[in-house]
């Protein structure tokens, strides 16, 4: 028998015996109910222990990469300040240069555009070195290892050259976009019309485009096809009745853990995974595809149930289940009537 019943039949008696002590119990079965979802902690706890760190001896593609962009990406970061120029950035390009021989030795793809953006972040590096060179001796030795990878990479071929100027926006680009925000809206009524998932392609890779601490891109897309694997799916989520079943393709967004080195990183995944959520909504409903956004607000028995049917790793967090799919000619929406700006906003 679970506490939380002890506690209900021992306050029924003792209330039947001291009417005045009701109030009492029944705030202690109030709290006990609180204490019961604090419990749900403990689950992020232990994922955040068992996968949120790039320490010990085991060298996985994931961590590996999540580091390497770390690492470079303060090169890259560092080449576009502002204000005098000087040397920086020895510890990030050692880091930089021990990862990348760390990722020969495991014989990683050297194709992959995380790859190559961090031999040209290094490249970027060791033209300003030359421009302003270290005072100290340190890195002397630096700048000939930097040489000695470049010279087995003359020939990229995908311009992942960085820094590169910042780009203006259209006078026309405000209204396109607000525009665009306005005509997204929660749907509940689809056509029964298949979305092509070159399009769902097309629109994730726009939606890469998101920011991401420290540019590691944590997130992934699984599309679900198959009606009875959508139907167990959705039986795990609390917010498609009434709807869902018109779903012929359901995604879910969920990020890595492993792209994040340690606790502090915990609330990460859902910053990450909900600004890339953002884009991708908006780059479907670009496409003239409707989506819902449906809550994963779940135990976290359910979360493992779900990381089993949809056959998603452990390591990966769900952030929320996407509906997407053609609007029904005749789909009304909720106006869902916005806040106005002197509401959210506190100007200091
Ligand atoms: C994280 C998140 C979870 C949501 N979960 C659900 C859900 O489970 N079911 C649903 O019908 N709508 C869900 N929604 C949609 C919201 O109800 C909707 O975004 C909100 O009411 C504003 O309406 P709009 O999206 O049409 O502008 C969710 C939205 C977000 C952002």
């Amino acid at each position: 028998m679970s506490i939380g019943k002890v506690v209900s039949m021992s306050s029924r008696l003792v209330t039947a015996i001291a009417p005045s002590s009701k109030p009492f119990f029944e705030k202690l079965l109030r709290q006990g109910q609180l204490m019961k979802r604090a419990f749900y902690y403990f689950n992020d706890a232990r994922l955040v222990i068992k996968y949120m760190h790039w320490e010990g001896p085991e060298i996985e593609h994931e961590k590996l990469r999540a580091e390497l962009i770390f690492q470079y990406h303060k090169l890259e970061k560092g080449l576009c300040m502002p204000g005098p120029k000087r040397f920086f950035g020895a510890d990030p390009a050692k880091a930089t240069l021990s990862l990348i021989r760390r990722w020969h030795e495991q014989g990683f793809r050297k194709d992959s555009t995380i790859y190559l953006g961090a031999i040209e972040a290094l490249r970027s590096y060791r033209a300003h070195i030359d421009l302003y060179p270290p005072q100290s001796d340190g890195a002397q030795g630096l700048a000939q290892d930097i040489d000695t990878l470049l010279k087995q990479h003359l020939d990229i071929l995908v311009d992942l050259r960085t820094p590169m100027p910042h780009g203006t926006a259209l006078a026309t680009d405000f209204e396109s976009l607000t525009r665009l925000m306005l005509l997204r809206r929660s749907v509940r009524s689809y056509t029964s019309q298949e979305v092509d998932i070159g399009v769902l392609r097309e629109c994730i890779n726009s939606a890469q485009y998101s920011p991401s601490a420290c540019n590691r891109q944590p997130w992934r897309v699984h599309i679900y096809t198959q009606a009875d694997l959508i139907t167990a799916l959705l039986q795990l989520q609390n917010g498609n009745h009434g709807f869902g079943h018109q779903l012929s393709r359901l995604l879910i967004i969920t990020v890595d853990m492993k792209s994040f080195f340690d606790g502090t990183e915990r609330h990460e995944p859902y910053i990450d995974g909900g600004l890339f959520s953002m884009s991708l909504i908006l780059a479907l409903q670009a496409h003239g595809i409707s989506s819902c956004c449906l809550n994963w607000c779940v135990k976290p028995d359910t979360d493992v149930k779900a990381h089993l049917v949809g056959a998603i790793p452990e390591h990966e967090r769900i952030v929320m289940y996407l509906a997407v799919g053609h609007a029904a000619a005749d789909a009304m929406v909720p106006r869902s009537a916005r806040k106005g700006d002197q509401e959210i906003v506190q100007l200091h």
